[in-house]
């Protein structure tokens, strides 16, 4: 079992658009069993609200054809760091606030989204820049060269 939680700062646009764009990928390969896939965020805020996916990543989702569930955000656990083999965030701010809460990265298990690609970079945030169709394609771009690496 492959464990893999994707990190955004609120956990109701990037992580939860990683997840769902995974998670639809390893069904698709029929690879459902051999993967455990859940995203969170650094910060508390929404959970507080038990807020949901927002309506910008819901809308790309549905565009593009990516079946989703409803996730309701939470904040990344200092257990979550033992639990998942790799902990996929999606800017390098995102590294250092996850690094506050659970301690220092000393599996080596913590990496940007975009650098399993040959262009690492960070995902911008939908919350700020409207753009939820560039943080898409960098999403897939992202999805794609972390299955490549992991070579199953
Ligand atoms: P995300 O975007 O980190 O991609 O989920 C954000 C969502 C909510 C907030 C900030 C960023 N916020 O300030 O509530």
């Amino acid at each position: 079992m492959i464990k893999v939680l994707f990190v955004c700062l609120g956990n109701i646009c990037r992580s939860p658009m990683a997840h769902m764009v995974f998670q639809n990928m390893i069904n698709e390969k029929g690879l459902a069993s051999d993967f455990e896939i859940d995203s969170a965020g650094t910060e508390g805020y929404n959970e507080m609200c038990h807020a949901g996916i927002h309506r910008g990543t819901k809308e790309i989702l549905r565009r593009k054809g990516v079946p989703f569930e409803e996730h309701y955000s939470r904040k990344i656990r200092k257990k979550d760091y033992e639990y998942f083999d790799y902990i996929v965030a999606m800017d390098a701010e995102n590294i250092e606030d996850i690094e506050c809460i659970v301690g220092q990265d000393k599996d080596n298990k913590i990496k940007r989204l975009l650098d399993y690609t040959n262009n690492p970079r960070n995902i911008k945030d939908p919350w700020y820049t409207g753009n939820f169709d560039e943080t898409y394609d960098d999403v897939v771009e992202g999805c794609e060269a972390f299955f490549k690496y992991l070579n199953i």
